[in-house]
């Protein structure tokens, strides 16, 4: 892979420098890859429209070539560019949603290369709330293709800093723009059909498009994790995940899971091992056993703990102990798609 000196620049988010950005969007023009924010997580881009482009992601992320990007766009007009056949309940989610944390899955334009579609007929859209990030695309002149900018497997980055752990060296270009607001990736709707599915849970909610269409949509995630085995969501959907083993406590209050992580710690503690717990406790003393506390933010305030969690499973990691316990969270809305990271990225379930 091509060597870089990877340049770290900060850019003020309310009001992106000019020439900074037209330093990345040279680099996007000339086929290269800039790594960006966005209000959800950190993206990894490059001209949607360049195949070679394109493909050196892929490579550097050790993403499987079957597994399709979300293209960005600018500005709502640019969708005629990358897409055809807009049903009439997209465009409501569009109207209200756009800009915002909502990918959506229609026919892809003929301009948007296979290499970005993995493929296929269909492409990801999404017009991000993030000045930076559709400061970018406007002076790049083309769609930008991205995935989250994070090593295959690994945590989205929600800081310039997580990107430059996974990619110092591999690309020349990352944006500073602060830490991700959201923390969690967009929900991804498909609405090539008649009826919206829910392909991935995020800050937008099933209810939250229920509203919008009058149509309660489909949802393809948990339908798929019925299928599969409910112990080891490791072995299947492996995703999200810090490179220590991870074990996932649930329990619909706070008083039964910390039972359960005491007890887990006192059995990882009989085998020699030395245990992480990501927490939502305020009072971390209570595991006093543990070789090291994370604060994952108060259940009471769900938005906090999504802005946290990638951040706090890199953090887990650096502590190089043998365990990660991670608290998990009940309710509806945004806490479903925390779960849904938590689940993927946690090699057992107690
Ligand atoms: O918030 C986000 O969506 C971030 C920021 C950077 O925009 N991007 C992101 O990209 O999370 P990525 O590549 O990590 O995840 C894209 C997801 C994958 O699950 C992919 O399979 C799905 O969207 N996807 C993309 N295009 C698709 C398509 N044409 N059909 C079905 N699923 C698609
Ligand atoms: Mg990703």
């Amino acid at each position: 892979m091509q060597k870089f000196k990877t340049i770290i620049e900060k850019v003020n988010p309310k009001k992106p420098e000019k020439n900074k950005i037209k330093r990345a969007a040279d680099l996007i023009k000339k086929g290269e890859i800039v790594a960006f924010p966005t209000e959800t997580v950190y993206g990894l881009g490059a001209d949607a429209t360049n195949t070679l482009a394109i493909k050196k992601i892929f490579k550097a992320k050790g993403r499987p070539a079957d597994n399709p990007l979300i293209v960005h766009i600018g500005d709502r007009e640019d969708l005629k560019e990358v897409a055809e056949n807009v049903p009439e309940y997209a465009k409501l989610l569009i109207k209200k949603f756009w800009p915002g944390p909502l990918t959506l899955v229609l026919k892809k334009s003929k301009k948007i290369s296979y290499a970005a579609t993995a493929g296929g007929e269909t492409v990801g859209v999404r017009m991000p709330n993030s000045q930076i990030a559709r400061a970018l695309i406007r002076a790049s002149g083309s769609p930008i293709a991205a995935p989250s900018a994070n090593i295959s497997t690994r945590p989205s980055s929600t800081t310039a800093e997580h990107v430059a752990n996974d990619f110092e060296g591999k690309i020349p270009f990352i944006i500073d723009g602060g830490k991700s607001k959201i923390g969690v990736e967009s929900t991804v709707v498909d609405c090539t059909g008649t009826k919206p599915v829910v392909l991935r849970f995020g800050a937008i909610t099933k209810l939250d498009i229920l509203k919008i269409t009058g149509t309660m949509p489909e949802d393809a995630v948990n339908e798929k994790r019925k299928n599969s085995v409910p112990k080891s969501p490791g072995q299947k959907y492996k995703h999200y995940a810090p490179k220590t083993r991870m074990t996932l406590v649930t329990g619909k209050t706070q008083a039964i899971r910390a039972k359960k992580i005491k007890k887990a710690i006192k059995e990882f503690k009989i085998k020699n091992k030395s245990v992480c717990v990501i927490t939502t406790l305020a009072n971390k003393n209570i595991f006093v056993d543990a070789d090291a506390v994370i604060l994952l933010g108060l259940e009471s305030n769900l938005k906090e703990i999504a802005k946290n969690l990638f951040g706090s499973f890199r953090a887990a990691d650096t502590f190089n102990l043998n365990e990660i316990i991670c608290e998990g969270i009940s309710g509806s809305g945004i806490a479903e798609a925390i779960m849904d990271r938590i689940f993927r990225a946690a090699d057992s379930v107690i």
